[in-house]
């Protein structure tokens, strides 16, 4: 057997030990496959299942049309990455939408610190390695839909740079991580768990591990306008707060480019 074929069957997802690990979690029903389109897409064909006090998890070892935010292509190969959604009623989580990617970020940050893996968070919902460049190594897309929340996360674990979709995406393995997926996710249910039972302190920590805040920052909005400005601060339900000589604006949708580092 040829090294190709020996990183293939390493990398196959172990569907019942990630369903039992799963399992320990009492709020959310697991759902695990083999391939999907989209774990997004799956959570919502099973939102009947999502109801107050109990949700679901659905988790994948590949997808084949999974989607990004400003509905970007998001690209999940078999075996080298973490693609998961989150069903979850409004009311387990009583934050507005756009907080969501944010809490979910401080989540995910805390699951990978503890396997000693620091990472920070670009607003509104990449989870990236920051130092000496930018790489983006996971990203978050939410969706509201019947008053449930559908979280999706997708972290690269295993990609090497021929499965990378972008020059600035990056993998755990590439950044010299070797985890297995299957803790990983767990832990991210886990840390979301925690912070669903009334841990308020993610606002303070959000803002101690955003990369976006203090920079120079140009956004471009939905509908082509750009700005450009100094992101100052983050409002409670999630808004990205830019100043420049003409305004203080609030934004809550939008591209945002990282410039440079705002001189003191
Ligand atoms: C982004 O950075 O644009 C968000 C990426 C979110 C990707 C995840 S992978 C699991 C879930 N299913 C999808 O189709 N997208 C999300």
């Amino acid at each position: 057997m040829d090294s190709k074929q020996d990183k293939a069957i390493a990398r196959i997802l172990d569907i019942a030990r990630l369903e039992s690990q799963l399992s320990q979690n009492p709020w959310l029903k697991p759902m695990v496959f083999s391939q999907v389109t989209s774990t997004n897409d799956i959570v919502i064909e099973n939102l009947n299942y999502v109801v107050p006090s109990h949700g679901i998890v659905v988790v994948a070892d590949e997808q084949t049309q999974g989607r990004g935010r400003l509905d970007r292509k998001w690209t999940t190969p078999a075996g080298g990455a973490i693609a998961m959604s989150l069903g979850i009623d409004q009311s387990d989580l009583n934050i507005e939408l756009t907080a969501v990617p944010l809490v979910v970020g401080v989540a995910v940050r805390r699951a990978l610190a503890n396997l000693e893996i620091s990472v920070e968070l670009k607003w509104p919902n990449d989870i990236i390695f920051s130092s000496p460049t930018m790489r983006k190594v996971g990203g978050i897309l939410v969706q509201l839909v019947n008053g449930k929340f559908i979280i999706g996360i997708g972290i690269n674990v295993d990609l090497d740079k021929s499965e990378l979709p972008t020059a600035v995406a990056t993998s755990l393995s590439l950044e010299g991580f070797k985890i297995d997926r299957i803790d990983l996710t767990c832990a991210i249910v886990e840390q979301i768990s925690t912070l669903r039972n009334a841990d308020n302190n993610w606002f303070a920590e959000y803002l101690e591990v955003c990369s976006t805040i203090g920079r120079e920052v140009k956004v471009r909005g939905l509908n082509g306008t750009e700005i450009t400005g100094q992101a100052v601060g983050i409002s409670t339900s999630g808004a990205l707060e830019i100043k420049n000589l003409e305004n203080l604006y609030q934004i809550t949708v939008g591209d945002i480019e990282h410039l440079e580092v705002a001189a003191d």
